[in-house]
């Protein structure tokens, strides 16, 4: 086991997939997966690992927040020899063209965390996601007939949900940003330490400009849209 997972080595599928909330694992793993397994149970951050049309997949929560999720991301880089991981979650709009709804596919992660400041001693690092993964994440939205309302584009990472009246998120939509979540490049960080490939691919939940948010049944309905994109780019 590693210091957060209670999970023997290939208990874990080399593809991962993770949602920010537990029980979203857990959802997943009962409703997406088949034979679904339970192998985490510590600080109650569900993994499970089962099938998804005859491929090993792996679902691990990670929690909100770079320094969580770059917990369990890490661990199952050096631990579990993941391979390939897809974040999924949810995020705010900060950009006119982007509604509540959409779908968007982080190709790199902005961010207010000084993780990679300390890595790269004072100098900056650009998280990006992988475009092996990033280009049949984008084929297989065409193919599910979800391209008028996916979006590919920068995303912002925050340390802080609460707190940003001061403009940044305008600032950074000003630049092209899309939306605006709390992990992404914590993900994108690891994956280029460990080489291993990484994509975050988000629902819209609210939109900071409009102020509109989306409903529970919204949420399930988005939700489920993005998950079929999710394992069929995973397993691709
Ligand atoms: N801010 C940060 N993370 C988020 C938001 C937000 O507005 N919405 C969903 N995840």
């Amino acid at each position: 086991m590693s210091t957060h997972i209670n999970a023997a080595k290939g208990d874990i599928a080399e593809v991962v997939l993770m949602p920010g909330d537990p029980l979203r694992a857990k959802y997943v793993a009962e409703n997406f997966l088949e034979n679904a397994v339970c192998y985490n149970e510590v600080r109650g951050m569900y993994g499970f690992t089962g099938t998804y049309k005859g491929h090993k997949i792996s679902v691990q929560g990670s929690g909100m927040g770079i320094p969580s999720f770059m917990i369990y991301v890490t661990e199952l880089f050096k631990e579990y020899d993941v391979k390939r991981v897809l974040r999924i979650g949810t995020c705010g709009a900060i950009n006119k063209d982007v509604n509540i709804r959409d779908i968007i596919l982080g190709v790199s992660a902005n961010t207010t965390s000084n993780i990679n400041r300390t890595r790269f001693m004072g100098y900056d690092f650009c998280p990006t996601a992988d475009f092996k993964l990033l280009y049949t994440a984008y084929q297989k939205a065409e193919e599910l007939g979800f391209l008028d309302h996916t979006h590919v584009g920068p995303i912002l990472s925050t340390d802080e949900f609460y707190g940003h009246d001061d403009g940044l998120e305008a600032r950074y939509a000003e630049y092209g940003v899309l939306g605006v979540e709390m992990e992404a490049a914590g993900l994108y960080t690891a994956a280029a330490a460990y080489k291993a490939e990484a994509l975050a691919i988000l629902t819209v939940s609210d939109h900071i400009v409009t102020g509109e948010a989306t409903s529970s049944e919204e949420r399930e309905k988005t939700f489920t849209d993005m998950m079929k994109l999710a394992l069929e780019t995973a397993i691709s």
